[in-house]
């Protein structure tokens, strides 16, 4: 069998792949050059996490209830249920273990996993009080920095993108009907997490 010629559009269409695959090539090596070079992180790191002893126990439980197989936290586990990290930035520790309890109460709506049985996540509630309480500490030492996208709180000092947003798109009456949290955020970007 003797070697067909390409056709006209076959080779405009290898042009074209093979032009996308140069420009992906290049555009990692540049990247991964810049990665390397620079001594500031280019992905930074929005949540942080410092355990209390009784944090550290927490989190052990929370791994051997298996949790994770619903949830990210610690950067390890599944993203089917929410990312628990930075959730201590967004909720309050009693928050937290009233919850695990009584899931369809605090959320004043239905649930999908937690609640009562054949929920999946059914089982959490029926854990042993202590182990509850200690894994509520563990997720309530996820932190988040202000203005990450898990975190309550917006950015520390006036932000002009958010500032632009608002203007744009926030509806007039919005204005009278909700409180800018910025206003009551204290001014020390410490104090900042887990106003409730
Ligand atoms: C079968 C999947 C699944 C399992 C297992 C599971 N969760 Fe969840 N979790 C969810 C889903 C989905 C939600 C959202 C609420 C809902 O609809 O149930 C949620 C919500 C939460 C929330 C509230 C988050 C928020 O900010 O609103 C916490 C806290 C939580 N889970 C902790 C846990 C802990 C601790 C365990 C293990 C003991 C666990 N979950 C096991 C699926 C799961």
């Amino acid at each position: 069998m003797g070697k067909q010629p390409l056709k006209k559009g076959e080779k405009v269409l290898f042009m074209m792949f093979g032009l996308f695959l140069l420009v992906v090539m290049i555009g990692y090596a540049a990247l991964e050059t810049i990665r390397i070079r620079s001594d500031k992180p280019i992905f930074v790191q929005r949540t942080h996490f410092d355990f209390s002893p009784e944090g550290k126990k927490g989190s052990e439980l929370y791994r051997t209830a298996q949790c994770n197989t619903c949830h990210r936290a610690v950067r390890s586990g599944t993203s089917m249920g929410l990312s628990l990290d930075g959730i201590g930035s967004k909720r309050t520790l009693e928050w937290i273990q009233s919850f695990l309890i009584h899931p369809e109460d605090i959320y004043g709506a239905p649930t999908i996993d937690h609640g009562t049985r054949p929920k999946e996540a059914a089982y959490v509630a029926d854990l042993p009080k202590e182990n509850l309480r200690l894994i509520s500490i563990f997720l309530s030492e996820l932190r988040a920095d202000p203005g990450s996208s898990v975190a309550k709180a917006p950015p520390p000092g006036r932000s002009p993108f958010i500032d632009t947003m608002i203007g744009n798109f926030a509806p007039d009456n919005w204005k009278e009907k909700y409180q800018d949290i910025r206003e009551k955020m204290p001014s020390d970007p410490a104090q900042q997490d887990a106003h409730e």
